[in-house]
């Protein structure tokens, strides 16, 4: 009998690389959890996969996606209720008799004091915990596609991309190495109350990321630092709640202190391979960054 993986957040960045490698992994099946069907209409195409609708903040809907579900990769969306969602998702989990619960969490969720968006990871893992259900914490550190889906307005029009992030060193990691690890510690044994701390092969600071943009899409790319200040304007005026704005602030100080520069072997060793490097990142999302030249 195939295990039923349900995977939630499967639209998102990180769920939705892990839904295809899975699919590839061809020995499970596959539940997308999906905020809306229609986004996760390309999901169906992929073979074992079967999508299924669930809002996190509705329970009811919660029902068909965990039934004879098996093992559950547990993501929540960065979002004001996070840990309400989660607390539902593992209530369920529960109900439903799930057997082993992997939830994407953050670098340094377990530091204490922290910072707010690893106490917010901490608190649900401490439910996971407090659950009985086995689990297991995958910890990256910030991801490479951030610069796909957040910087390439700026890079494709002005060429120009800003962080209050100094000098700064940080060891992103790619989020096909964090799907890589996923299919690994959802379909392979041993992985119960492990947590693993997951970064890229390098630490790299935004000049050095400008530089390798510029190398790889044959145009000038430019880092400014900005102040801390400019960033926050920045992010409310699209819309971003002060919140939020405050906790990406909080993560960027830390960028800008290398409290992010360290790296580990774990993608080597749970995949059997090395992680992917920033500039096989920028060569394999060049197209995100080229659309539009600069004027
Ligand atoms: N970005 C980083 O550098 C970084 C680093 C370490 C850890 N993390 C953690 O990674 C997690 C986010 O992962 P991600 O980047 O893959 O997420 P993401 O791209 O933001 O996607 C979030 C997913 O959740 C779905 N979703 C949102 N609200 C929902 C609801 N009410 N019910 C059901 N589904 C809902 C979204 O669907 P719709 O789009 O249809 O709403 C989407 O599929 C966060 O916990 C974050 O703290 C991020």
């Amino acid at each position: 009998m195939h295990t039923t993986i349900l995977v939630t957040g499967a639209t998102g960045t990180v769920g939705k690389e892990t839904v295809i490698q899975l699919s590839l992994a061809n020995n499970a099946r596959v539940r997308a959890g999906v905020h809306s069907i229609i986004k996760g209409e390309n999901l169906k195409r992929l073979p074992g996969v079967e999508v299924v609708e669930m809002d996190f903040k509705d329970p009811e809907s919660l029902h068909a996606a965990f039934t004879h579900a098996d093992k559950l990769f547990l993501i929540t969306p960065f979002a004001a209720e996070q840990f309400e969602m989660a607390r539902t998702l593992v209530d369920e989990a529960k109900n439903a008799g799930v057997k082993h619960i992997v939830k994407l969490s953050v670098l340094g969720a377990e530091e204490e004091p922290g910072i707010h968006l690893g106490r917010w990871h901490r608190e649900i893992e401490e439910y996971i915990e407090q659950s009985g259900i086995p689990y297991t914490f995958l910890r990256p550190g910030p991801f490479m596609q951030n610069y796909a889906n957040f910087e390439t307005e700026n890079i494709q029009s002005e060429g120009r991309f800003y962080q209050p992030t100094g000098n700064g060193k940080v060891s992103c990691i790619d989020v096909r190495d964090i799907a890589a690890v996923a299919v690994e510690v959802l379909t392979g044994p041993g992985h119960e109350g492990k947590a693993y701390n997951l970064t890229g092969p390098e630490a790299l600071s935004n000049q050095e990321v400008a530089e390798i943009f510029s190398e790889v899409t044959g145009k000038k790319v430019e880092f400014v630092d900005v102040p801390e200040s400019a960033a926050k304007d920045a992010m409310v005026q699209h819309h971003m709640p002060e919140w939020m704005a405050d906790a990406m602030l909080e993560l960027q100080r830390m960028c800008k202190e290398n409290r992010y520069s360290a790296t580990t072997d774990t993608v080597q060793k749970l995949t059997g391979r090395p992680p992917h490097t920033f500039r096989k990142f920028a060569e394999d999302y060049k197209e995100c960054f080229m659309q539009g030249e600069k004027q």
